[in-house]
């Protein structure tokens, strides 16, 4: 079990790109907080610290003792009594801003989850999270769940415009589609057209109605509430076209002067395309079951002391039919966002990464 937590996850607490000037998962949330400012009865607060109670993020929201998502290889933990992790997405500060006087509010911060290497994965993300136990006096007396998809109608217009398609995939017909601590939960999918004509269907969102137990323990007894949840660098991807996810952290003025608040149509215009390198590793699996794909990649991201790694595939995999061994072979793609990296920078990674390997994860190079 590891609390130790790579240093380029660390080191992103505290970057809060949500609240820096002209940076575009700043403009797409502005964006998303301009429709629910208009809505009027919002208040906005933020809790900047990610680190939280286990009880807020998991056990409140009654998400089951043996649910994937309480692993120690989906979720950092941060304290060895394992009670405090990095937030794994902005519900977990339901109870505590309710139970402080927020009943009806918008908030938005970075969360952490441990995940795949790829061009959209990237262990630290956005989301935004709105709650609202007291209805808005101008809808009248209508119910939580009306008054839900009024607010979710409104929102898929205001980001997408009026002719966008999508739909609300219902719990009730979409059994996939549920959270443990919502009824009635839906999630919205929205329908765009790319550039080259192809449709893509995309999540935005998840939302439903409060579970009573979490009214309870929020102080709101017999009351009820609606809830919704969103990622933002998702969306901020395809709203300039973005490539890859890394680039949200560049410094890199290339990237960062390309974005200002208000403009929200701009294509994002790639600066380099550095050539990758790839490195191949192959190993037998041992037979404790103890490697998983996730704890791979968190070795990955300590080793590497900036984001140097784009994407780890699994190439290949077969079982030994004599002894029922199983081998598997993954590609390690090496390219650095924005300068190139020596072959030497990248051969001692790799060396670490194999060494861990074994180690840690009790595989058998080959
Ligand atoms: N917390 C969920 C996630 O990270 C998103 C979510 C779904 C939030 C439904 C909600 C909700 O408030 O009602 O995937």
């Amino acid at each position: 079990m590891t609390t130790t937590i790579p240093k380029a996850v660390s080191e992103k607490v505290g970057r809060n790109l949500h609240n820096q000037e002209n940076h575009p998962i700043k403009i797409v949330k502005d964006r998303i907080f301009s429709f629910f400012k208009d809505c009027g009865g919002f208040r906005f607060p933020e809790r900047l610290d990610p680190i939280v109670e286990v009880e807020n993020n998991f056990d409140k929201l009654l998400i089951p003792s043996n649910h994937v998502s309480r692993s120690p290889s989906d979720t950092y933990y941060v304290s060895q009594d394992m009670s405090r992790v990095l937030r794994t997405h902005m519900t977990a500060e339901m109870v505590p801003l309710v139970t402080s006087g927020n009943y009806n509010y918008i908030t938005c911060g970075d969360v952490y989850r441990k995940d795949a290497i790829d061009s959209t994965h990237y262990p630290v993300f956005h989301q935004i999270e709105g709650f609202m136990s007291q209805g808005n006096p101008s809808h009248g007396d209508i119910s939580v769940e009306e008054s839900l998809r009024i607010h979710l109608h409104g929102l898929i217009k205001h980001l997408f415009g009026d002719t966008v398609k999508y739909r609300f995939m219902e719990e009730k017909d979409h059994p996939e589609c549920s959270f443990p601590f919502t009824y009635n939960s839906l999630e919205v999918e929205v329908t765009l057209t790319l550039p080259d004509g192809t449709e893509k269907a995309i999540e935005v969102l998840g939302a439903g109605t409060v579970q009573p137990r979490i009214m309870e323990a929020c102080g709101l007894s017999g009351k009820s509430a609606w809830a919704f949840g969103m990622g933002l660098e998702r969306l901020a991807m395809l709203f300039y076209g973005i490539p890859d996810i890394r680039l949200f952290w560049s410094t890199d003025h290339r990237f960062l002067s390309q974005f200002k608040e208000g403009d929200f149509s701009s294509k994002f215009q790639p600066f380099s395309s550095l050539p990758a390198c790839y490195k191949d590793v192959a190993f037998w699996l041992g037979d404790k079951g103890k490697f998983t794909y996730n704890d791979f990649c968190n070795i990955i991201k300590e080793e590497c002391e900036e984001d140097i790694v784009e994407e780890v595939i699994l190439k290949d995999t077969f079982t030994n039919g004599k002894t029922g061994k199983v081998s598997e072979c993954y590609r390690i793609v090496y390219r650095h966002p924005s300068r190139t990296l020596s072959n030497e920078e990248i051969n001692t990674v790799q060396d670490n990464i194999r060494n861990r390997l074994e180690k840690e994860l009790d595989v058998t190079l080959r």
